[in-house]
């Protein structure tokens, strides 16, 4: 027979109050027997075991509620799901708090500078402002194409590109060259991180050919069908503009059909992050839809159909031009290559 152990035992052995077992049996969490003459709880190997996990659980700040689906429902999915969400719930912190952290490095800045009275001045309420605004506008993005939805169909409609500016016409050379740009490029053993990985074409490519790389998407029905056409790839749910990872994490950042999705605040955004991210000498390569300048814009919509000016509208083409100032503020040199009428390359180093 199993040996067993009173509550006093158990909250002794993980050095916590008997009083919060009795919350997490409450909770349904644990099942102990009950004594037969006095009701006294009594806890077996596998419920030791089970409050380890409780425990554990909590510690990387599941709720009780997490933890009870985890613990009653052991499907990968369900505990995909769950440690997703608390994934999510801490990139987000981190971001948050790291704007707040540099906007009150600012300010105290500030007061440095000041005489030894404080009054209420708005240059340091400007700062605070400013961060709020910043954290409100990287909070705020959302998917208005549904890409949750398309993931499933996505390749399929990419050769079939029904739509009418055929942006995906050149799909395969484009996802070809951006691998071509990093092959040829002078790094050895790159860390590649691909942003907006969506089904996992590009970083297949690399992925095949025994190059490290992960890839981020906001959709995780992307990832699924990624992780389900490439199991080796490393994914994890991630925005451009709350990229999940530390400071100068990659030698190489690439993203294909993904950057038109921000508008220009936003992309500003994206930019330092991907900047903040990347190894000092690290090289960018963004294959997307883009115009030379908003004048190309201009006489290029100029002859296009109603249609066709509505598809353009419903995304954010970038001006190069835009691209290529806002990179020079980090003193990344922008080169660039027209593929087609909408289709670049961008080449950053
Ligand atoms: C048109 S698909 C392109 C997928 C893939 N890169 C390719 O070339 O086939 C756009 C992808 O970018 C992702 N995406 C869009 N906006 C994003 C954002 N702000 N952060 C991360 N991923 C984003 C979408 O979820 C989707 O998977």
């Amino acid at each position: 027979m199993d040996n067993n152990y009173s509550i006093s035992q158990v909250a002794d052995m993980f050095n916590i109050t008997a009083n919060k077992i009795r919350f997490y049996d409450k909770k349904g969490l644990l099942d102990p027997i009950r004594q037969k003459d006095n009701e006294y709880r009594r806890f077996t190997s596998r419920d030791i075991v089970r409050l380890q996990a409780i425990l554990l659980y909590r510690s990387i700040g599941l709720t009780v509620g997490d933890i009870k689906s985890i613990l009653d429902n052991n499907e990968k999915e369900n505990c995909l799901t769950h440690l997703s969400n608390q994934w999510e719930f801490v990139n987000n912190e981190i971001h948050r708090l790291s704007v707040i952290r540099s906007s009150l490095e600012n300010v105290i800045d500030k007061l440095y500078e000041k005489t030894k009275e404080y009054k209420i001045d708005s240059d340091v309420l400007d700062i605070i402002k400013s961060s709020q605004e910043l954290n409100k506008i990287k909070n705020n993005w959302k998917d208005k194409w549904d890409f949750n939805n398309w993931a499933k169909t996505y390749d399929k409609s990419v050769e079939a590109d029904k739509g009418e500016l055929k942006i995906y016409k050149n799909y395969k050379l484009i996802l070809q060259s951006v691998y071509d740009l990093v092959h040829n490029a002078d790094f050895l053993n790159p860390r590649i991180l691909e942003i907006g990985v969506g089904t996992g074409n590009l970083a297949g490519k690399f992925l095949s050919s025994g190059y490290n790389i992960i890839g981020i998407d906001q959709s995780r029905e992307m990832l699924s069908v990624s992780k389900q056409k490439y199991p080796k790839l490393k994914v994890r749910l991630g925005e451009f503009l709350k990229i999940p990872y530390e400071n100068n994490s990659f030698d190489v950042v690439v993203s294909t059909y993904a950057f038109h999705h921000l508008n220009d605040v936003e992309k500003v955004i994206a930019i330092e992050e991907i900047i903040r991210v990347l190894k000092d000498r690290g090289m960018i390569v963004i294959g997307d839809l883009m115009f030379k300048s908003k004048e190309d814009e201009k006489s290029i919509l100029k002859g296009l159909s109603k249609d066709k000016i509505a598809e353009i509208e419903d995304e954010y083409y970038s001006h190069i031009n835009f691209l290529e100032d806002e990179f020079n503020k980090y003193n990344k040199k922008l080169e660039y290559k027209r593929i087609d009428e909408f289709n670049y390359i961008i080449k950053i180093q």
